[in-house]
């Protein structure tokens, strides 16, 4: 009976992850929150995961950056785009890297 519950609490998880893949991410949710509030990329940036539809910056759905691509800009800035560098703390660049790569490159 134990053992059965066990089981079904796994399955559970797993489903879980399955369905919801970012829900149970809390880096990929501090990210968000840093492009929506805290950076405000979202004024410049479309994303769709965020619901963003800024025009100044390029779409981040269409260019789907790598990794590298996307820290680069966020810690030393690109063209009009401000550095955030010192403005972020590292754990929070970090984060809105993670957040980006990951729903821009679903
Ligand atoms: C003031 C508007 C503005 C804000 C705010 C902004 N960006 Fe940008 N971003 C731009 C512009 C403009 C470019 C294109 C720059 C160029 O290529 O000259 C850009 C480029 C980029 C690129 C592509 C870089 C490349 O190598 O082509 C990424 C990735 C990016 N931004 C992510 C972000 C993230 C993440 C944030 C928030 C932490 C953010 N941006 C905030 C305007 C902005």
């Amino acid at each position: 009976m134990k053992k059965n519950f066990i089981i079904l609490f796994k399955f559970i998880i797993l489903f879980n992850f399955f369905i919801f893949p970012t829900k149970s991410d809390p880096m990929f949710e501090l990210g968000k929150n840093i492009f929506l509030n805290k950076a405000v990329c979202s004024a410049c940036h479309v994303l769709a995961d965020a619901g963003s539809n800024g025009q100044i910056g390029p779409n981040l759905n269409e260019i789907r950056p790598d990794k590298n691509r996307i820290l680069n800009a966020v810690k030393n800035g690109i063209g009009v785009m401000p550095m955030y560098e010192g403005e972020l703390t590292p754990e929070e660049i970090e984060a809105v890297v993670h957040y980006v790569f990951t729903s821009a490159n679903n």
